[in-house]
């Protein structure tokens, strides 16, 4: 089964261009309880290096692009995002990594609870001991 999971979301578009909203349990399958975004990333910056232990989130690229790798511990794929039309579902425990954020990318990322460290590994070593202990 792929680790890429899209959520599609209905662009209104009109002679003024297009909205996308964003609805908890409607186009988004969990409670917001936090957004949070990442920009003006410096040229060869990569980001992310870590999974979650519980956390379920939504990564929308609202502008520009960035390249999405997913790691599961067995198989790790990657995508790029570069729709604001479309969010990728990151749930379980997966290892994530952005690369190749363009000058203009905005990266919003939903998320099912407040910012903790603790539900964090930054180490993938601990992160693939983990995962095949899953
Ligand atoms: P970091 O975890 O390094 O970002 P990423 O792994 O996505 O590259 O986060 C950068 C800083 O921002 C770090 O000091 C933690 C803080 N932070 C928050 O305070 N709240 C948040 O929701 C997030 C995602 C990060």
């Amino acid at each position: 089964m792929s680790l890429l999971t899209w959520v599609d979301f209905q662009s209104h578009g009109d002679d003024r261009g297009q909205l996308v909203a964003l609805e908890e349990g409607r186009n988004v399958p969990f409670a917001i309880k936090r957004v949070y975004y990442i920009f003006k990333t410096k040229p060869q910056v990569s980001r992310g290096f870590h999974a979650h232990r519980f956390l379920r989130q939504v990564a929308v690229c609202v502008s520009g692009r960035c390249r999405m790798v997913l790691d599961n511990g067995k198989t790790r794929e990657e995508t790029w995002l570069d729709n604001p039309a479309r969010g990728l579902l990151i749930e379980g425990l997966v290892w994530r990594e952005m690369h190749d954020f363009s000058d203009d990318c905005v990266l919003m990322v939903l998320a099912d609870a407040l910012y903790n460290e603790q539900d964090y590994i930054r180490d993938y070593q601990q992160f693939s001991a983990e995962a095949l202990d899953a």
